[in-house]
């Protein structure tokens, strides 16, 4: 009899500038594993919302937009498309007025539901790294290593100020961009949908300290012995 490597579910969760999509970019590639965004599973959502002029607080009609949406990831060298109804929104969806309405259209429980389902079937095979707020805790409650990624508010706001192409040595910026993070992880942790929390089994963290190589070894690490702890029988 043959054995081979169980084909693991990871979840990687955390708050936004924690470093996850390059990250769970990188582990997806050493495994073989196929990488799945879930952040840009909203935000195609949220660029049909704003295209459709549908208001962002109203449930009632995102609910529906949500469930006659086809919101699709397409692996490819560099990272995934995007296709949102077979159209490619890959760069649209990265925005800052997507961003913004992402934000709101992922705090209502019948979106959440929706890609709640979409985001299982996607991953119900295993061999998937999946990056989001609240997969080890909503929708792969059963993932075999589920990492929680964090980092200062100062070390996400010096990294999302040197993203938007902004200068890190003025520090009253960076302390004002910082208690911005501070004031939005707090309702995110708070918030009555799917709060940003660590599942109590998730091994958590602090990518401040760690270098990106010896976040992703660790992943690694953990991802390589749970896969050897239930090898699959092939005969
Ligand atoms: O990770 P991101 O910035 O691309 O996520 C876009 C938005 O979607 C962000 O406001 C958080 C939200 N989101 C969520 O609520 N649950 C997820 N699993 C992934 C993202």
């Amino acid at each position: 009899m043959l054995f081979s490597m169980r084909r693991l579910i990871i979840a990687i969760d955390g708050p936004a500038g924690a470093g996850k999509s390059t990250v769970a970019q990188r582990v997806a590639q050493e495994l073989g594993y196929l990488n799945i965004e879930s952040g840009a599973m909203y935000r195609a959502l949220a660029l049909k919302a704003l295209e459709a002029g549908a208001a962002m607080d109203e449930e009632d009609a995102l609910g529906p937009l949500a469930e006659q949406s086809r919101i699709e990831l397409a692996p490819a060298p560099g990272g995934n498309r995007v296709l949102l109804d077979g159209t490619d929104v890959t760069l649209r969806i990265r925005e800052s007025s997507v961003t913004e309405a992402a934000s709101r259209v992922s705090a209502h429980p019948r979106v959440r539901a929706w890609m709640v389902d979409r985001q299982r079937e996607m991953g119900q095979d295993g061999g998937v790294v999946m990056e989001g707020r609240d997969i080890g805790t909503q929708v792969f409650p059963y993932a075999e290593v589920k990492i929680f990624l964090e980092a200062s508010p100062e070390v996400r706001a010096e990294r999302r100020i040197r993203q938007e192409g902004g200068d890190c040595s003025n520090g009253t910026a960076v302390a004002a961009v910082a208690e911005e993070i501070r004031r939005r992880d707090e309702r995110d942790r708070t918030r009555a949908a799917s709060p940003l929390v660590p599942a109590p089994d998730a091994v958590v963290i602090d990518s401040s300290t760690l270098g990106f190589e010896q976040v992703v070894a660790r992943i690694l690490g953990l991802a390589r012995s749970r896969e050897m702890e239930f090898p699959t029988a092939q005969t």
